[in-house]
């Protein structure tokens, strides 16, 4: 399904990650390593709780962030089954659950391990075990990533501790430390998931906006329990708009969609114009102009075939709608272009090889991105509604821009009806009240 784009840095660090670490410990659930594996397959990553135990205030963020959830996602799962059943590429674990796809690596070797790691998704271990800048677009490289040797970071001067050799990297504040996965192309070269190229092409990439200055924010506390305060930690929440559907570590689910609602509603501006004042009668024009004025990358963006954002406009008189665009329709499903064509929505869509429109990436051997909004990019949705003859009013508009993080019919397709509805995010809502006149 996903084609990994050839090689297009060729560092000597490179020529280090594929090294396959010949271990001089073997292990044990939890306890220091000892022994050496029958064929060097590189070792299992530790778990966060046992990160945790020194670094406390990272594992309850981490937690609560998509990277924690990327391994428990049943929607992934029942379209990673779903795929491979299709003889598509369902390993998905690669990038969702490289904990997990270590211990399958590891499985048999080592008896009485524990190998259950899909609640670790990608674990701390996967992120600080990474010597050297990773490729863009190709995870490979993960699978000879050394968790046995010294953690890495950014941190300016950090202490000693007898857990681990702690050493300064700095492509950990960098955009090309998330690049191996938040880059996918098809085998055409375009990127299905184009995050780390959208930032790219954007003027934000040359100005050291970085994808942790807007989603790991600084802020003041302790690396590690033992450590010293700190003014530029960096939050592990890294939100985005996805949330754990179902209870999950305990987190705070509530708190989880908060914070995807206040990143939502600072993501963009939008204007709307409109008349103080109508005739019945006649009609009047509602334009809503939105605008991608601080979001590093295209809105949607990642999967942003399986995203919904759209204008939804509705006028009232009194309690009775005379005019309405971007509504649901009683199953729950965004309304269609042809049963709306006034319908200002954003996204991608997929095709197959015969050219038919999916939803389905493994399926899928192109992408038509052109509907998304990217950096610097504004798009102006218009409305055009007729007030009838004998209209009183005032006539009320209320004017939204809404965010579904996943369509209905994905989740129906693979039968999670139990997961929906699937939460609806304002980005951006107006009430407008519009006088009349006779
Ligand atoms: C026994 C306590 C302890 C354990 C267990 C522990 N650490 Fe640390 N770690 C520390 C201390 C102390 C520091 C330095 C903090 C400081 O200077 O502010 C540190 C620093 C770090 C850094 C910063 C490295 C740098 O150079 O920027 C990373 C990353 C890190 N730890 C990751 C991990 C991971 C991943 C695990 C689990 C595999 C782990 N730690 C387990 C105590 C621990
Ligand atoms: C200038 C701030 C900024 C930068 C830089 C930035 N982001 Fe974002 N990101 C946002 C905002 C705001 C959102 C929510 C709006 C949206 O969904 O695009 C978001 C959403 C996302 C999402 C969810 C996307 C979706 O809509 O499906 C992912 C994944 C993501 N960012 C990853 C990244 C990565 C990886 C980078 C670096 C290559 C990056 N971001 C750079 C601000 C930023
Ligand atoms: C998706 C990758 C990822 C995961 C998962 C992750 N981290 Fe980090 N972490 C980073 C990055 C990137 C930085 C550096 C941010 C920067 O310098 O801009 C960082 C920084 C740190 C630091 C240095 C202090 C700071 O805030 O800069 C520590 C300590 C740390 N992480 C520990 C952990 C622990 C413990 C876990 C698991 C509970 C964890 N990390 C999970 C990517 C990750
Ligand atoms: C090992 C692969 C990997 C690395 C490295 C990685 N990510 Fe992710 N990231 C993922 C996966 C997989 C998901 C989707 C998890 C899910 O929702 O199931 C994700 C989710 C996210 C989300 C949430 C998207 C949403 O829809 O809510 C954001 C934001 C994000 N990553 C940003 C980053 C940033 C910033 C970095 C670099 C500091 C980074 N990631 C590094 C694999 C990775
Ligand atoms: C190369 C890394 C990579 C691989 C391999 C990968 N994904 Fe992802 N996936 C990501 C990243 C990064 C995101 C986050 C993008 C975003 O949030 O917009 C993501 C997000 C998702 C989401 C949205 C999260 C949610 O909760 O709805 C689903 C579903 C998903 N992936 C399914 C799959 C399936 C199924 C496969 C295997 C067929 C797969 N992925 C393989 C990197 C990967």
């Amino acid at each position: 399904m996903y084609a990994v784009r050839p090689p297009g840095i060729s560092s000597p660090v490179l020529a280090i990650l594929a090294a396959v670490h010949v271990l001089v410990s073997g292990c044990d659930d939890g306890a220091a390593p000892t022994g050496v594996l029958p064929d060097q397959i590189p070792a299992a990553y530790a778990t966060a709780a046992e990160c945790g135990s020194c670094h406390p205030d990272q594992l309850a963020q981490w937690e609560a962030s998509m990277h924690a959830y990327a391994g428990a996602d049943p929607v992934m799962h029942a379209l990673s089954e779903m795929a491979a059943a299709e003889g598509g590429d369902g390993s998905c674990k690669r990038c969702h659950a490289p904990a997990q796809r270590r211990q399958d690596l590891l499985a048999g070797r080592i008896p009485g391990r524990s190998t259950d790691r899909l609640e670790e998704g990608i674990s701390c271990d996967v992120c600080h075990s990474v010597s050297g800048v990773p490729p863009v677009a190709s995870i490979d490289f993960l699978d000879a990533v050394d968790p046995y040797g010294p953690k890495y970071a950014n941190l300016p001067d950090p202490i000693d501790t007898p857990a681990h050799a702690s050493v300064k990297r700095n492509f950990y504040s960098s955009s090309t430390f998330c690049a191996p996965c938040h880059q996918i192309d098809l085998p055409s070269g375009d990127g299905i998931e184009n995050t780390f190229g959208e930032w790219q092409s954007s003027l934000l990439s040359g100005m050291g906006v970085e994808c942790q200055t807007c989603h790991m924010p600084e802020y003041r506390g302790r690396a590690a329990t033992d450590g010293p305060v700190r003014d530029n930690l960096h939050r592990h929440e890294v939100v985005g708009v996805d949330y754990a559907y179902e209870a999950f570590r305990g987190i705070d689910l509530a708190a989880q969609r908060d914070a995807i609602r206040a990143l939502l509603s600072a993501s963009v501006s939008v204007t709307a114009e409109l008349p103080a004042s109508v005739s019945a009668g006649g009609d009047f024009e509602i334009a809503v102009t939105v605008v991608n004025d601080r979001t590093g990358h295209s809105i949607p963006s990642g999967v942003s075939f399986s995203r919904e954002m759209w204008v939804e406009v509705t006028v009232r008189e009194g309690g009775d709608a005379i005019y309405r665009s971007g509504w649901l329709k009683p199953n729950g499903d965004l309304v269609t272009l042809s049963e709306d064509p006034a319908l200002t929505g954003f996204g991608s869509r997929m095709f197959d090889a015969a050219g038919a429109p999916t939803m389905f990436t493994w399926r899928a051997t192109r992408i038509d991105d052109s509907g998304l909004l990217r950096f610097g990019d504004s798009r102006t949705g218009t409305y055009v509604v007729p007030v009838p003859a004998g209209t009183i009013g005032p006539l009320t508009a209320d004017l939204a821009l809404r965010f579904r993080p996943i369509k209905p019919a994905i989740i129906r397709a693979v039968d999670l009806e139990r997961l929906l509805p699937i939460e609806i995010f304002d980005m951006w809502t107006e009430s407008v009240r519009v006088e009349v006149a006779p």
